[in-house]
């Protein structure tokens, strides 16, 4: 059986794991917390993310270890890198926890045979390159393989997913990632293979896409709305041609969470390092601002001052648990400080997260159900 290190066993390296060991791995998982791991080994690991749990007590032939030595020591030959890259004030992507573990690897010092370094943490394009130089003399290709998956969802996109990136090292490095994926998917995805850049630039671009289509449909809606048009229905009837596809084309919050506005505000940086303007990521961006100022506009005009404001949740959409950039979560406390009875309901989980940041600003409903 063939052994796959994981370094990063986090909300998306956890799932990467346990669906690599259902589909015939051996899998190592590499991450720092040694109470987390304990966690991992011991089975007793808490998951809002669907499957994780079942996946975990099911699983076999899934380890998990402080020690990136002890990975280094085995015998595996794919090290998929799953860590952190936070956000940077510039809209860039910090890459500290990478570097962190490449440091390490040159302790470790040259592997007698190639071994592959697959960089699935979203990087800032031109980064895997450095880190291939680096790295290709002590005998590591590095490739870039990130994966388009949603929070809430990410154990059925992992093994269903439309499109594999690869960034690769080389054609070697390209085909055994690809094999990785073929023996992992339960369906048939379309295998995108390309240089690391083109790769780096295609994951973030693919989200400018997508934001840029929310705040496309959350323009003609505010339109709409203005004139006394039927927002819905015009979205609906333009998300029906076919041409266009009717996915992140209704009329709602703006975007959210921890990867749509920071994709495409890294794409936006990236480009104008380079020396373009990439207007459309600007413009998506302030769109989503904008949106935001109408929704709280509208809600002002049109809850009486003394009538409370019910949302139903506030997480940044609501099969997940994370308040990242939650414009749902912005309305609500605009709304709050502009003197409005806001009541929030939402899971317990959520609401001690919420009273925390925000005390009393809102009044509080406790959401029974589980993601
Ligand atoms: N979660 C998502 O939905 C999602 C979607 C697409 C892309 N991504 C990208 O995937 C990457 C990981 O995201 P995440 O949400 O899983 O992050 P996370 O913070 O949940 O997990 C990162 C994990 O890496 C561990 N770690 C840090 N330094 C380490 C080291 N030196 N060795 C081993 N482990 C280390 C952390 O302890 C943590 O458990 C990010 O670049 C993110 O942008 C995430």
């Amino acid at each position: 059986m063939e052994t796959i290190a994981i370094l990063g066993i986090g909300k998306l390296g956890i799932c990467f794991a346990l669906n690599l060991e259902r589909s015939g791995y051996a899998v190592l998982g590499v991450d720092i917390s040694p109470a987390y791991i304990e966690t991992v080994n011991r089975k007793t690991l808490r998951s809002f993310e669907p499957r994780v749990e079942e996946y975990l007590l099911e699983s076999r032939n899934f380890e998990a270890t402080t020690s990136l030595h002890e990975a280094l020591e085995s015998e595996a030959e794919m090290f998929f890198v799953c860590v952190a890259t936070p956000s940077t004030p510039g809209g860039g992507y910090d890459h500290y926890q990478i570097d962190g573990i490449a440091d390490q690897l040159e302790k470790f010092g040259p592997n007698p045979n190639p071994r592959h370094l697959v960089i699935v943490a979203t990087t800032m394009p031109g980064y895997c390159d450095e880190l291939s130089a680096r790295l290709s003399p002590l005998n590591w290709r590095v490739s870039y393989n990130p994966e388009f998956i949603a929070q809430g969802n990410i154990i059925h996109d992992q093994q269903y997913p439309d499109q594999v990136l690869i960034g690769e090292a080389d054609e070697i490095a390209g085909q055994k990632i690809e094999a990785v994926y073929r023996q992992m998917c339960k369906n048939e995805p379309v295998f995108c293979r390309m240089r690391r850049l083109s790769a780096e630039i295609c994951k973030i671009a693919t989200n400018c896409f997508l934001t840029t289509k929310i705040s496309f449909a959350n323009s003609i809606g505010d339109l709409a709305t203005l004139v006394g048009a039927e927002p819905d229905k015009i979205l609906q009837a333009i998300g029906s041609d076919s041409r266009i596809g009717g996915k992140y084309l209704g009329y709602g919050y703006g975007f959210g969470g921890p990867c749509f506005p920071r994709d495409n505000r890294a794409l936006g940086k990236f480009a104008r390092d380079a020396g373009y303007d990439l207007l459309i990521s600007e413009a998506t961006d302030e769109v989503n601002r904008r949106h935001l100022d109408f929704q709280f506009q509208l809600w002002m005009d049109n809850f009486k001052e003394d009538q409370p404001i019910l949302f139903d949740y506030v997480t940044y959409k609501k099969d997940s648990i994370l308040l990242i950039e939650s414009q749902q979560l912005a309305l609500a406390e605009k709304l709050a400080r502009a003197g409005r009875q806001v009541m929030i309901r939402e899971r317990e989980v959520v609401v001690e997260e919420l009273r925390a940041r925000y005390g009393e600003l809102f009044q509080y409903l406790i959401l029974e159900e589980k993601v």
